[in-house]
């Protein structure tokens, strides 16, 4: 298969920032993507549907000519986000969804939800109203090991919460372990992931063997090989319960690259390209349009698109950086590397 034709694809979880940064985030994610989840975690946070309809409209001025994007809108919660905010949620033609980052879990995730039993009232809601929740699944106790924070959340956070609430609506977003994947197989229908490009073609020696890659640096961190292998696995398999994230996540070169280095790996203009890398390893390109442009969409209860866009088996080097503030580039993921596909 040298040409590869896909109905349009959707990023559920992409990170767009804000002010200057969507001159270079938005236009690198709409010339693949017709949808992206943009997520909430801005300084400060889009906590209501009325914020999340401004940023939405800050992200369309900066959407090239002749580019037909939607950018679907988030909430973040909070330790104080009202009940009544999900009914609104859910009256919304623009906001999908609401993301938990537990408090301290990632990049600016200080306003994040302290203990998830303190919100269980808004969670009644969501699983009333079937609004998704998001979650971004680490424990935070400074004595858990990082390589063990998403296996501890699923042991101790989201079992308990789906007891809790047995119909309620989630994404386990980027995960990183046959833990999750596990978990998430055992699950309902209601029960879904996503996985990112990082952490299909990467595992920790990519970060760490031969010295210190900090643009490999991203939360949940990259895990070991065996855990990559399932996630290819379970990615490749159809299985709708897993679809596209890129979990692109912008921070110039002199916040990455610095004695305390942001988490977040840039892959927004060679995503797909990425993902199709990936299937094409695995012998799985035939099972890259149901995880890049289905699986999403019917989770979301949304339209699946109705445009298409093709791949041809042609090598493309990454840019070694891209502009992104006057004197501060962006590293892309895999920069200067050598993939097999382009988008055509
Ligand atoms: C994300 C960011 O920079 O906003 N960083 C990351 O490493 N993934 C936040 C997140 O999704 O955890
Ligand atoms: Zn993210």
């Amino acid at each position: 298969m040298d040409i590869l034709t896909l109905l349009q694809p959707d990023d559920w979880h992409a990170h767009l920032r804000d002010g200057d940064s969507l001159k270079r985030t938005v236009p690198d994610l709409a010339k693949q993507f017709h949808r992206a989840i943009c997520m909430p975690n801005l300084v400060p946070p889009v906590k209501t549907v009325e914020e999340a309809v401004a940023y939405r409209e800050r992200i369309m001025q900066h959407v090239p000519e002749g580019i037909d994007f939607d950018p679907r809108m988030v909430l973040y919660f909070t330790d104080h986000t009202p009940s009544d905010e999900i009914k609104k949620i859910k009256d919304s033609s623009v906001v999908n969804a609401i993301k938990l980052y537990p408090a301290g879990a990632t990049t600016n995730s200080d306003n994040g939800v302290s203990d998830i039993r303190k919100v269980y009232h808004v969670i009644e809601q969501l699983e009333e109203h079937q609004v998704p929740l998001l979650l971004h699944g680490e424990v935070t106790h400074s004595h858990v090991d990082i390589f063990d924070r998403e296996k501890r959340f699923l042991d101790e956070v989201l079992t308990p919460l789906l007891r809790q609430f047995p119909q309620l609506k989630l994404v386990l977003e980027h995960i990183t372990t046959a833990d999750a994947a596990h978990f998430v197989l055992e699950q309902g229908r209601q029960v879904a992931a996503t996985i990112t490009p990082q952490h299909l073609l990467f595992n920790r020696n990519d970060m760490l063997v031969g010295g210190i890659k900090p643009h490999f640096y991203c939360l949940p961190i990259l895990k070991r090989q065996s855990h990559q292998t399932t996630l290819l696995e379970v990615a490749t398999s159809g299985n709708p319960k897993f679809f596209l994230g890129t979990d692109s996540a912008p921070h110039a070169q002199s916040k990455k690259e610095n004695a305390c280095g942001c988490a977040g790996c840039y892959s927004a203009p060679y995503a797909i390209e990425l993902y199709a890398q990936a299937f094409d390893q695995m012998g799985k390109l035939d099972k890259l349009e149901g995880f890049a442009s289905h699986f999403g969409a019917d989770f979301y209860g949304l339209e699946r698109n109705s445009k298409t866009i093709t791949l041809v088996r042609k090598e493309q080097t990454i840019a070694e950086r891209l502009t992104y503030f006057p004197n501060d580039d962006i590293i892309p993921l895999f920069a200067g590397q050598t993939i097999n596909w382009s988008l055509q």
